[in-house]
């Protein structure tokens, strides 16, 4: 079903339509569409330099595109400046005002009484939990707390999008993650709809509702987290977001993927130039003794690893040793005591988590 334009900008909150930008020659945004739904939050995932934080500048409008529009409803925002957009935005670098309190640091946007003023900065510091900070300067309090300060000033005005930039990138990983789930809470708890920038693949499957994953200034997906840990669109996402086995396959006589001589049950689509299997560590199955089956293969344990629980393995197929597999095997699995350095082990590939891709090189 086709949807008439109305009915669309009705569906969609906020949508960028044909975003491009060039920094002389260089090419850091093309043709960029995405649609935001009211609430929702969406990470744009990817390395260094691919775009990201222009194209949050762009949609904040700290940045003028050189094509595309950006609409709210079906109104064109994408030429109004910056404080006419009313967006919160928490920066890449904390950005605090350092001869500033905290409490100053977040009523800076508000236009307000006195009075007003200290009800809303006293209803912020609680909503991200700093109550009893508010008369300290930025370098009294910690890096993690700095960032909740910098959230709370950029949510001060109770602004229709949220636009965050790395805002946790710089704190270790325990505070990061903790700040991680409170800011999730939080969004959901206000309702208000975020965009976050992040390089990191795990924050982005862990917080957000969409991923939005670039490379090289262009989206290469859209999706949930599941679907795009399952279901990658191109060999950059499949790579990019968790870790992956890579096999060479060649094509049988049946036009099916063969691997190390064994036909697997899926069909290598025409067209495909060195074709490479994609699975994931946790997709691969085990069994302690030779079992038939159209997919089954002799592998050696060639190395195993304790990470928290799970056991991850470096196998290599009898058939060919040039071949290796990572597995990761859970305590609850069958298989989990026979998975011994040099033992063999028999090992299934299910075609329905399998995925080809051509060998580009990335
Ligand atoms: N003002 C500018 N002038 C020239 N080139 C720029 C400018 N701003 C960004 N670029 C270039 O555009 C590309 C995209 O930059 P951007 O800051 O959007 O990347 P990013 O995805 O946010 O990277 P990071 O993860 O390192 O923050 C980079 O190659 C960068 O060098
Ligand atoms: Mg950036």
């Amino acid at each position: 079903m086709t949807l008439a334009p109305d009915s669309r900008a009705k569906q969609d909150w906020l949508r960028v339509a044909g975003i491009s930008k060039k920094f002389g020659n260089f090419q850091a945004l093309q043709d960029i569409h995405l649609q935001l739904k009211k609430g929702e939050f969406v990470c744009l995932l990817g390395s260094s330099g691919c775009g990201k934080t222009t194209l949050l500048r762009i949609i904040a409008g700290l940045e003028v595109q050189d094509a595309g529009q950006i609409w709210m409803g079906s109104r064109d925002i994408g030429k109004l400046p910056p404080v006419q957009r009313n967006y919160g935005i928490v920066f890449q670098s904390y950005a605090l005002f350092p001869n500033l309190t905290v409490a100053d640091n977040i009523a800076y946007a508000l236009r307000m009484s006195r009075d007003e003023k200290a009800r809303r900065v006293a209803e912020l510091l609680d909503l991200v939990d700093l109550n009893g900070t508010e008369d300290r300067y930025p370098s009294e309090i910690s890096g993690g707390q700095q960032q909740r300060v910098a959230l709370a000033r950029a949510l001060a005005t109770s602004p229709s999008l949220l636009l965050l930039d790395e805002p946790l990138s710089a704190l270790d990983a325990k505070v990061r993650e903790r700040l991680r789930q409170e800011l999730r809470r939080l969004q959901q708890k206000l309702g208000v709809t975020t965009i976050m920038v992040t390089h990191d693949q795990e924050e982005a499957l862990s917080i957000a509702d969409r991923v939005v994953v670039m490379s090289n200034g262009a989206i290469e997906q859209v999706g949930t987290p599941e679907t795009i840990y399952r279901e990658p669109a191109t060999r950059f996402v499949a790579d990019f977001v968790g870790r992956a086995n890579w096999l060479p396959l060649s094509r049988s006589p049946e036009g099916k993927a063969c691997l190390a001589g064994q036909v697997l049950n899926i069909d290598l689509p025409a067209g495909i130039t060195r074709p490479v299997l994609f699975c994931r560590p946790e997709d691969v199955r085990l069994e302690a003794k030779w079992q038939f089956g159209s997919s089954a293969m002799m592998a050696l344990v060639e190395q195993v690893d304790f990470h928290g629980g799970v056991r991850s393995a470096a196998l290599s197929l009898c058939a060919d040793r040039d071949i290796r597999i990572h597995v990761d095997v859970g305590p609850n699995d069958a298989c989990y005591a026979a998975l011994q350095t040099g033992k063999r082990i028999t090992l299934t590939l299910p075609a329905d988590k399998l995925r080809v891709f051509s060998d580009t090189s990335l």
